[in-house]
């Protein structure tokens, strides 16, 4: 089975990087799908995410990192997969879910979601929180990849 685990990814973290290596050991394939939404820039380019990915899941034989635009169930045609993979890290995040969950299974109704519960060291951790932490100076090393770190470091030097 092949599974798609989608996613902004702006910037990955290691909660990020716990499910993808989580659903690589219970699934044939995981495609990466990093959204390339064009009206909103993002932190990151897309390449930069993309590089991220990649670099941090390259020992990873069953994994592929791409991008995507417009919706996910189109790409999930594309690619002939029909399992989407989401984290759930706390309640807050159901709600939102469910709804994209549903949406997504009612306009293409053989995709189901299925959700993995995140690793309860990473149930806080979230992309706009490293980014927020990283703006005013706050330790991010156990939060997110070393290129991560670094390059959040001087993007904020920078600004
Ligand atoms: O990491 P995020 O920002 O929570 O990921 C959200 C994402 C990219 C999975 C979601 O916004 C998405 O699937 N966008 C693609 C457009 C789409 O299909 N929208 C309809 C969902 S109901």
């Amino acid at each position: 089975m092949n599974v798609i685990y989608p996613g902004s990814f702006d910037p990955v973290t290691n909660g990020h990087l716990d499910i993808i290596q989580r659903c690589s050991k219970k699934f044939n394939k995981v495609i990466v799908a990093v959204l390339n939404n064009n009206s909103k820039s993002g932190f990151f380019t897309i390449e930069e995410r993309l590089e991220f990915l990649r670099e941090n899941t390259k020992d990873i034989e069953n994994v592929e990192v791409d991008s995507f635009s417009g919706l996910l169930i189109d790409y999930a045609k594309m690619k002939n997969v029909n399992i989407i993979i989401k984290g759930l890290r706390a309640v807050s995040d159901y709600e939102n879910e469910m709804q994209m969950a549903l949406a997504n299974n009612k306009l293409y109704p053989e995709l189901e979601t299925l959700f993995m519960v995140s690793n309860t060291r990473y149930s806080f951790l979230s992309s706009s929180l490293v980014r927020e932490l990283s703006l005013f100076g706050g330790d991010v090393s156990c939060l997110v990849p070393k290129a991560v770190e670094i390059a959040l470091k001087n993007k904020f030097k920078g600004a």
